[in-house]
């Protein structure tokens, strides 16, 4: 992480001033890797003197650490310097509302005045595109956050989710340990959220396909999500065989 940190910090450095910076706010898709806090302070630095513009998406907050909290801290940093930024947020994945098309986009302007002519430019955009959000999803969000009871059981139910995508990545762990596959298998520990990048290559990707009808995308990312108890001896056993097999 630290070689990868200083190419972004490199990058970053190079980009040019008034440039919008697409950031995820944790748990980043595909690789799982977040910036440490101290990293996140960096960065932060950086960008502020670097007059580069933070747009945050935010698709994963409570999946990360199972606390909204702890993983809207990145977003926070940038918020309490006073500076402008850019955040868009789903409730696809932490309200289970994959369906609905819930999410918003918020704006923190530095002034005022500087809002509402960013607030006029937003509406211009939004009525050619699709003029009224739909209704229903935005409703359930709406009825859960301002229901304090609601509230707490949803934070609950993030945490067990969290930790259950967790004790997925151990049981994963664990079970290509004790085949002896060869290789190391830490990032699926080390990598925070929901997807794993495996380190599998497409030939290995579409062996699994073919023969363990396991999928995933041809880039070696599998949604820890989608595993089970039940499936992680099957998944483990496909990639022992793939890695053992020289493809
Ligand atoms: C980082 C990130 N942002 C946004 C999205 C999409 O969010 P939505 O389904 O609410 O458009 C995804 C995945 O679906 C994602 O991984």
């Amino acid at each position: 992480m630290a070689n990868i940190f200083y190419g972004l910090l490199e990058d970053l450095g190079a980009a040019p001033q008034g440039s919008i910076v697409l950031l995820h706010a944790c748990a980043h898709n595909p690789t799982g890797v977040d910036p440490t806090l101290e990293q996140w302070e960096q960065i932060r630095k950086l960008m502020r003197s670097k007059g580069l513009m933070p747009f945050f998406d935010s698709a994963y907050q409570g999946f990360a650490s199972g606390s909204l909290d702890t993983d809207a801290k990145p977003i926070r940093m940038f918020v309490a310097d006073g500076g402008e930024l850019l955040v868009a947020q789903s409730y696809a994945k932490n309200m289970g509302l994959y369906g609905e098309r819930v999410g918003a986009l918020s704006i923190v302007c530095k002034a005022a005045d500087v809002a509402g002519r960013v607030e006029s430019q937003l509406k211009l955009v939004i009525r050619p595109m699709y003029s009224n959000p739909p209704i229903h999803g935005a409703s359930i969000v709406a009825v859960i956050l301002r229901d304090r009871n609601l509230f707490n059981e949803w934070t609950l139910e993030l945490k067990a989710m969290a930790d259950r995508i967790i004790s997925m990545r151990k049981q994963l762990f664990e079970a290509l340990r004790a085949r002896g596959t060869p290789g190391d298998w830490t990032h699926i520990i080390k990598q925070i959220g929901m997807f794993t990048f495996t380190g599998l290559n497409p030939a290995q990707v579409s062996y699994m396909t073919k023969e363990y009808h396991i999928y995933m995308t041809s880039d070696g990312r599998i949604s820890m999500a989608g595993l089970s108890s039940k499936t992680v001896p099957h998944l483990a056993d496909a990639i022992h065989a793939v890695v053992t097999k020289a493809l």
